[in-house]
């Protein structure tokens, strides 16, 4: 298993560039299965979870064509002759956004049979509203031996007012009110970017939607979609892992390829730590600016502070001066790199959904292990300001959703490398202010 090595003590400076977003890819790939002509996506971001996805297709009869390099993250999926809409435990398990092929199966094909995805680090993460908003389109939904069985002639329009801000649950449904007989009214929506551009998507693709981004979204059902091409948005967790990466190390650091209006409440709260944060229109530089002011933060649905860059706000605040209390809304299990944080010197209690940080403490190198996507940035980052050498275990949690992350921080002077079984290389065009 790959570990990553980091020596702390480096300020980053430079420009860092900032991928394609890993939470539209997956919507927008699973999108492609509602229709069969091409569907042809580009900024699809070289991690883990995409080529999961691909798998996930390609076991259901979709030509995907992953192309990266030269080709742009460019990435051709046609479903034209899907032979069995399953998504089988050995996929979802490794990947619980395997779900977001539900509601496209069942609009399509009138049929799905997708496993549930049982348990997973950060918390119990039902689909119940996922569920439930298909049985609301008219769809029959039964469960056995882990397997969500779906059927449904063709779904009708219907109201769905979801119980709780559910990011995927409101992208599984808009996908599966397209082809619905009738209108569909959802409510209490997510307002992600994301769900967003997954209507972006979809209307170029011939569907009728209105309100993405807003609590309320509308859907008048089409007999069928089309092919078309499609840019993802970038990511704006990995902007917000970098951006906290330059403040916490002392840097001046440029995350280019952004879109800073997507990180309105991470950028106000660093400017409240007394970080100097600058924006233009698809970068955002941020330049320490002395000490660090410890502030508190709580987690929120979009546009709130997002439960994404909590591990990686805790990071800094171990760096900020005083105590920061940190409320976690989202998910009711999300702080296991606290613990590997204290193992570092770090100060921190947790008390149920809150974690109580004091700071400043100086971080020493040690021995840490990564339990998901996001905990495993918030490590490495603590390891950029660490005394000593820190090996990072489980890396393969990082690989998920961050592309090639040990090659752009060294290229903005971060000394870190990766040990064990070396990922195929493409080499990352140095950039330097
Ligand atoms: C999406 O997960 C993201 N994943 C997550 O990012 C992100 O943390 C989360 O939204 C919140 O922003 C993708 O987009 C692929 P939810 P999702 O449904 O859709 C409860 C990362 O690091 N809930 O909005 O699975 C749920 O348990 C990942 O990139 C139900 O109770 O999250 C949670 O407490 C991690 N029943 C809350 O709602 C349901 O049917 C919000 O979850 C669905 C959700």
């Amino acid at each position: 298993m790959d570990k990553f090595v980091v020596r702390g003590g480096n300020p980053l400076l430079g420009t860092i560039r900032v991928s394609g977003a890993k939470n539209a890819a997956l919507p927008a790939m699973a999108a492609a299965i509602l229709t069969d002509e091409p569907v042809i996506l580009e900024g699809i971001p070289q991690v883990r979870d995409i080529e999961t996805t691909r798998q996930l297709l390609a076991a259901m009869g979709a030509e995907v064509e992953l192309g990266y390099g030269r080709a742009h993250h460019r990435t051709t999926i046609c479903c034209r002759d899907l032979t069995s809409p399953e998504a089988s435990y050995e996929l979802v398990k490794t990947m619980r956004a395997s779900t977001l092929v539900l509601g496209p199966l069942v609009a399509r094909m009138g049929r799905a049979r997708v496993s549930l995805p049982g348990g997973c680090a950060i918390g119990a993460r039902p689909i119940d509203l996922h569920i439930k908003g298909l049985e609301r389109l008219g769809a029959k939904i039964t469960q056995e031996h882990g397997y969500i069985e779906a059927t449904a002639d063709r779904l009708r329009g219907g109201q769905i007012v979801f119980e709780k801000i559910t990011v995927t649950g409101t992208e599984d449904l808009l996908m599966a009110a397209t082809l619905a007989d009738g209108e569909t009214i959802m409510q209490n929506c997510a307002r992600e970017p994301e769900v967003a551009d997954l209507a972006d998507l979809l209307n170029k693709m011939g569907a009728k939607i209105e309100g993405a981004g807003t609590p309320t979204i509308r859907v008048q059902g089409v007999e069928q979609l089309h092919g078309t091409k499609h840019r993802v948005i970038p990511d704006r967790i990995e902007a917000g892992t970098f951006i906290v990466a330059g403040a916490l190390t002392g840097g001046d650091l440029n995350v280019s390829g952004c879109e800073p209006k997507h990180l309105t409440a991470l950028l106000q709260k660093l400017g409240d730590t007394g970080v100097t944060v600058l924006q233009s229109t698809d970068a955002v530089r941020v330049i320490a600016n002395g000490p660090l002011r410890a502030c508190d933060v709580i987690t929120e649905e979009y546009p709130g502070f997002p439960t994404d860059m909590q591990a990686q706000y805790m990071a800094l605040a171990t760096q900020a001066s005083g105590t920061s209390v940190i409320t976690e809304n989202i998910f009711e299990n999300r702080f296991m790199h606290a613990q590997e944080l204290v193992r570092m010197g770090a100060n921190i209690k947790i008390e149920g959904s809150r974690a109580v940080v004091r700071g400043k403490t100086e971080l020493s190198a040690a021995a840490v292990q990564a339990s998901d996507l996001r905990a495993s940035a918030s490590l490495v980052l603590a390891a950029l300001v660490a005394e000593g050498e820190t090996i990072i275990d489980r890396v393969y949690h990082i690989d998920r959703g961050y592309e090639h992350i040990e090659e752009k921080l060294r290229n903005v002077g971060a000394q870190i490398r990766r040990i064990g079984e070396i990922l195929p290389k493409r080499a990352v065009p140095a950039v330097r202010a």
